[in-house]
């Protein structure tokens, strides 16, 4: 039996059911800030934990790059790939997006490593580095000097360069004895004994191969570029990989899309380029839990750096049993609700003013050329009322359709998933 791609959907939603309890209310807002946004909640945004495990924080911080000894954390390597620097005077020493998660990792599977012998996997369970939405959903561009960051706009990274760099960064580590001692050194400081250096060895071992499988399932020769990721190809592979699915033919990450900006997503009735995923909330005492959202970002968390703990689905209550997993539920649903607060940038001062003769010319060309078919309205749009973005994909060479096709073709047999008919 297999899987479609819309089985994930219910993976990740039966998932969010059953931890549901976890939500903790939303803090207060004045928005009197930029985009709608506290500096409260900005800082949410971009440092807040989604559950997202990519390797230990000891590493991020020992490991070096590729090529030479230079570290591989640093802000100037990191912005090669696109991704952002904190904004100046933060206390925060990575880029944007590059979230710490600290949680007990016993019921964990491929996050758990031990690399010394007194490791514990409780409260005191080693902190891990992964990527957040805002790596993601932030942008920013630059006029005469002047910069400006928008938040929830589109990324300009190059996704897929940088889990390669790692890769390597990793493998290099393990295979280049220098490379390895200073890497023990720094990861052992105070505990570098043989032992604790074997353990090491075996643990990155463990996370390369992870790596190396993840990278074998999403393999093309497609270079995605700035600003391009097949999000839903590595997600649609990972839940694979949790599910145990035996090997399968590749259904290679090949459909590459641009890095959609996030303002008035609330208001849409779907979402996804392909409008796969609806936003339907569900009622809860007296707030509401964002179910949709909730079943679309936990399937993101899974695809960049999650992890979930696929057991069989045999008993009386099938998939409300629910799944373990590293998904911070609270937080997602924080963010998400942080979310319906995000504005859209506003026309900054330091920039020319806008020539408005050029504006009406181009909204006229927008209502000849674009309105008329995918991007128009259903009905005017309010505050309040839903947008309906999607009228129809016309199949023409304006359109690539590969996202849509993959979605439907892929299959992967279902694993743990199967319900054993
Ligand atoms: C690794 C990069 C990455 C991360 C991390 C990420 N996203 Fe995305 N997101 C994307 C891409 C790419 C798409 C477009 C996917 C598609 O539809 O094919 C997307 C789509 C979306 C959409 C649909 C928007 C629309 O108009 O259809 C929403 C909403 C969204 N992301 C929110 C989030 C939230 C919330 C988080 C964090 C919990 C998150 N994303 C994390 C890359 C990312």
């Amino acid at each position: 039996m297999g899987f479609r791609a819309n089985t994930i959907l219910n993976l990740i939603v039966g998932t969010a059911i059953a931890l549901s309890a976890y939500l903790k209310p939303v803090g207060g807002n004045t928005a009197d800030e930029v985009q709608g946004w506290t500096i409260t909640q900005r800082q949410g945004w971009y440092w807040g934990s989604q559950g997202s495990r990519l390797l230990p924080l000891k590493w991020f911080e020992s490991l070096e790059q590729p090529d030479n000894d230079k570290p591989f954390a640093d802000i100037g390597y990191l912005s090669s790939f696109g991704y952002l620097a904190p904004p100046s005077g933060s206390s925060f020493r990575r880029p944007i997006g590059f979230a710490v998660d600290k949680q007990p990792d016993a019921n964990l599977v491929a996050t758990k490593l031990r690399w010394y012998q007194t490791q514990q996997g409780g409260s005191h369970a080693e902190p891990w580095v992964g990527l957040n939405c805002s790596a993601c959903h932030t942008a920013e561009i630059a006029y005469q000097g002047n910069s400006l960051r928008i938040d929830g706009g589109p990324s300009l990274t190059d996704f897929q360069s940088f889990i390669e760099a790692l890769d390597k960064a990793l493998i290099a580590t393990k295979s280049e004895p220098e490379k390895l001692k200073r890497f023990s050194r720094k990861v052992l400081a105070g505990r570098n004994s043989a032992k604790n250096r074997h353990l090491l060895v075996a643990a990155l071992d463990k996370l390369i191969e992870w790596q190396d499988e993840t990278a074998r399932l999403n393999a093309t020769p497609l270079r995605y570029g700035y600003g391009r990721v097949d999000a839903f190809g590595h997600i649609y592979n990972k839940v694979a990989m949790f599910a145990g699915s035996e090997k399968f033919t590749n259904n290679p990450a090949d459909a590459p899309v641009s890095f959609p900006f996030l303002w008035n997503i609330h208001r849409q009735k779907h979402v996804q380029w392909n409008g796969i995923a609806e936003n339907t909330k569900v009622q809860l005492g007296v707030g509401h839990l964002d179910y949709g959202a909730m079943g679309r970002n936990t399937g993101e968390v899974l695809g960049v750096f999650g992890e979930v703990v696929v057991t069989p689905q045999n008993g009386l209550l099938g998939s409300f049993e629910g799944f373990r997993s590293s998904v911070d539920l609270a937080n997602l649903d924080r963010m998400e609700t942080t979310l319906e607060k995000l504005q859209a940038p506003r026309w900054p001062i330091s920039f020319p003013p806008i020539d408005q003769s050029k504006a009406s010319r181009g909204a006229e060309l927008f209502g000849m050329k674009c309105a008329t078919n995918c991007h128009k309205p259903t009905h005017e749009t309010t505050d309040t009322e839903t947008m309906h973005k999607f009228v129809g994909m016309p199949a023409n060479e304006l359109t690539d359709i590969w996202m849509a096709c993959n979605a439907f073709t892929y299959l992967a047999p279902a694993g743990k998933l199967a319900d054993g008919d």
